[in-house]
């Protein structure tokens, strides 16, 4: 028989699996085989960027494997690439994994081109995703002062788009005609972690209030019954809510699988920065609108909402005009922020977060999510763009990131 998505929801495993939550040693060990397989896949990636001469552009960064495709397409690292940051972010992971003083050369190598979007106006409120994975991890792992001073420059950048009419950070300068107001994406409240590092670690504490206006002016607004708009528009001169529209979901009011993956990761960052209660409870409402409709391998579907899910199977990963794609990426986000937020709350719901967390990285464990030996990503079947017909059923690097985030996080906590 055909098993439907529908007949077999996240609520109902975690209610049979739940009783099996204890760390065990053989957790730890497929964590570990699951990181030696990320190793393995960076190496290779290392190995294919190299051109004959053994030489790396650094300046050009891998971006996505489309479905059908073997190799990293490459993009230019600059201020217009939001994904530009991920793969020095993993090699610094990597590097934290294995200690590896090649792979910190890599790590440092990497990094390093983005050091200019220091000097460089700011382009949009992508300059975290840019730099959080890539300096921020290499602060944390080599307390490099030139990193340290790097974020803060970044952080001030970051600022210098906040609106204080409206309460948030506007996401796209360049759309604001089209959007016919200040636009805010759900995107943005991950590169709030920027601002609340540089207000600990040596900037204005200015930064944490513009971060926590940001994120309470997003709480108020950007959400109907826990499910995140894509995008949040307000009035640029008095700051009023406009309307919740989508860019990369279904529909505006349709729940695009990563938009709430952000949203998830991003409340649970900021209960880290603040201790605030209100952003803990936030971060389960939104964690638990996502996980309501969850099919049971943990791995969504791109929208939530998509009509093709009920047609869909969980064993159909090469989508068709009949059948919804999957969304890897947004599985490896919420699979990371789960895996903290476990820590912030009571016994009960630590043990279905964690549940959640583990599942999600028990499906990607297997062989039909895995670049593997097909291809260096660690992962195949993200979505990126839907609407765009862009990166579908594609490796993308930022899923690789969160990926490895995550297990990292499972090997501490599972
Ligand atoms: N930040 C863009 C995306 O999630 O696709």
């Amino acid at each position: 028989m055909r098993k439907t998505v529908k007949t077999l929801t996240f609520a109902a495993l975690t209610a049979l699996t739940s009783a099996s939550c204890a760390p065990t040693a053989g957790n730890i060990n497929a964590f570990n085989t699951d990181l030696e397989y990320c190793d393995i896949q960076v190496r290779r990636t290392l190995s294919e960027l190299a051109d004959s001469t053994g030489t790396i552009d650094y300046t050009m960064s891998p971006r996505n494997i489309l479905d059908g495709e073997s190799h990293w397409n490459l993009r230019k690292v600059d201020r217009t690439e939001w994904c530009g940051g991920f793969v020095p972010g993993i090699l610094w992971y990597d590097y934290e994994v294995t200690g590896d003083s090649a792979i910190l050369t890599q790590a440092r190598r990497f990094t390093e081109p983005l050091l200019a979007l220091a000097q460089t106006p700011v382009y949009d409120h992508d300059i975290g995703f840019l730099v959080i994975p890539s300096i921020m991890n290499g602060y944390r792992l080599t307390g490099d002062e030139t990193y340290r001073q790097a974020l803060l420059d970044c952080a001030d950048s970051l600022a210098t788009l906040y609106n204080p009419r409206v309460g948030t950070i506007l996401s796209w300068p360049r759309h604001v005609g089209d959007y016919g107001g200040h636009n805010t994406i759900m995107d943005n409240m991950m590169n709030l972690e920027l601002l609340f590092w540089a207000a600990d670690n040596g900037g204005d504490d200015r930064l944490r209030q513009i971060a926590i206006h940001h994120a309470d002016t997003t709480m108020a607004y950007h959400f109907h019954d826990g499910i995140a708009y894509h995008v949040a528009v307000y009035d640029t001169l008095d700051g009023h809510f406009l309307r919740g529209c989508t860019h990369q979901g279904l529909a505006d009011s349709t729940m695009w699988a990563r938009g709430q993956a952000w949203a998830i990761y991003g409340y649970t960052m900021c209960y880290r920065f603040t201790h605030d209660e209100r952003y803990l409870s936030f971060a389960q409402e939104v964690a638990d609108a996502y996980l309501k409709n969850l099919p049971a391998d943990a791995v969504p579907f791109w929208d939530f909402n998509d009509p093709r899910i009920a047609n869909s199977a969980l064993s159909d990963l090469t989508p068709s005009d009949s059948v919804a794609p999957r969304d890897a990426s947004a599985s490896c986000v919420v699979a990371s922020a789960l895996l903290e937020l476990a820590g912030y709350v009571g016994k009960e719901k630590a043990k279905e977060y964690l549940s959640v967390a583990r599942q999600t990285l028990t499906t990607l464990h297997q062989p039909q999510w895995r670049g593997g030996e097909h291809c260096p990503a660690f992962l195949l079947h993200s979505t990126g763009n839907f609407p765009a017909g862009s990166e579908i059923n594609a490796s993308i690097s930022y899923a690789d990131y969160y990926y490895i985030e995550a297990l990292i996080r499972a090997r501490k906590t599972l």
